[in-house]
């Protein structure tokens, strides 16, 4: 009987053991189907860099480590969101192009429009990641959040910000606090507006500064957002990036004592359709320059004033204005490119593409 009952009970045992683990795989997946399920488009950059050094944190190789790699060396993402990744380029961002911004910008409008993806994140050199922060920022027509991070030490180096910075970008690219604030650049702990941020140092970790117009957030093991940006992004602006199959060419010159008008000249020669003046302090631009720039103007160019200042409102100048020199508002010189790129996508009149600088 004892025996019996023993025997009887073994297979009950096992049944109730595999039932309980079922249970826990159950219990697991269903874990699984309420973390956000997050895609992570990866370009290369510091954060996928790789040294023989551990004590290197420059003369390394940027864009050494692949997607794959990227999330395995933090495994506790696993723990807040169900995370794939995709390999777009691996490349500095210092040779981020039009085409590949494109390529880049395309995939991410796809998937944010598919109901399998909650949110994205795409890494990203520091050098130029600003730039294609504000580009996502003006042409992604979705609410999801859209987050942009980089490193400034490489994965080989001690104390790397990569892991930290990717597992913060991921928490907020899964979070509903974060949905419809635009594209979001997430480094050092904090939590910025692609609008405002600018990268401010060459080597150190909290490089990433919103100097004038402040942070959005900040991550201090939960996500805290304090600002909203007062700026059209996403679903507000022209821009649709379905819809967008190049970009015109605009260059950057830089203004400086004693500057010419060749420069513009050149531009011109090279097939620039927009200019952007880096003028000094309130977009003052010298007067060999201005024959530059309206013999460009002559020639259908848009020509916008900036500042090598980065900071502050370049204001309308009613001289300036009869001329048709347009004002970049508080755009630095290298976000006023990407917008005038956007712009020229759609429209030469200079009264409308004013209104672009002044609303975007
Ligand atoms: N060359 C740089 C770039 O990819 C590396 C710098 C960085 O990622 O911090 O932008």
């Amino acid at each position: 009987m004892i025996t019996g009952c023993a025997g009887a009970n073994e297979p009950l045992n096992e049944t109730r053991a595999e039932a309980k683990a079922e249970n826990a795989a159950a219990k697991s997946d269903q874990k699984q189907k309420n973390l956000p399920n997050i895609r992570m488009l990866a370009t290369g950059g510091t954060i996928a860099g790789a040294d023989k050094s551990k004590t290197s944190t420059t003369n390394y190789k940027a864009g050494a480590v692949g997607v794959d790699a990227l999330i395995e060396a933090v495994p506790e993402l696993q723990d807040i969101a169900n995370i794939s990744g995709e390999q777009i380029a691996n490349i500095g961002s210092q040779n981020m192009t039009n085409q590949t911004l494109l390529k880049l910008s395309k995939r991410a409008g796809e998937l944010l429009a598919s109901d399998d993806v909650d949110g994205i994140v795409v890494t990203h050199g520091t050098d130029t990641l600003e730039e294609t922060a504000y580009f996502l920022n003006l042409v992604i027509k979705s609410d999801k959040p859209l987050v942009i991070v980089g490193s400034m030490r490489p994965s080989t180096a001690i104390g790397a910000d990569g892991p930290s910075n990717l597992y913060n970008a991921v928490k907020v690219a899964g979070s509903k606090e974060a949905k419809g604030k635009g594209a979001l650049v997430v480094m050092n702990d904090r939590i910025a507006s692609a609008r405002y941020v600018t990268k401010t140092n060459t080597t150190t970790p909290d490089t990433f500064k919103s100097e004038e117009m402040g942070n959005l957030g900040v991550i201090a093991n939960d996500i805290y957002f304090f600002n909203d940006i007062a700026k059209k992004h996403t679903k507000e602006t022209d821009f649709d990036i379905a819809k967008i199959a190049r970009l015109p060419q605009v260059d950057i010159i830089y203004g400086y004592q004693s500057d010419g008008r060749y420069l513009f000249d050149a531009a011109v020669k090279a097939g620039a359709k927009g200019i952007i003046y880096a003028g000094s302090g309130n977009g003052s631009i010298s007067d060999e320059a201005k024959k530059g720039a309206a013999a460009a103007m002559k020639k259908g160019l848009a020509v916008v004033r900036s500042s090598r200042t980065k900071n502050g409102v370049v204001t309308p100048n009613p001289e300036l204005e009869k001329a048709k020199l347009l004002a970049s508002n508080s755009l630095n010189p290298e976000k006023a490119r990407i917008l005038l790129m956007l712009a020229l996508t759609k429209t030469n009149d200079p009264q409308k593409i004013q209104t672009y600088f002044n609303e975007y």
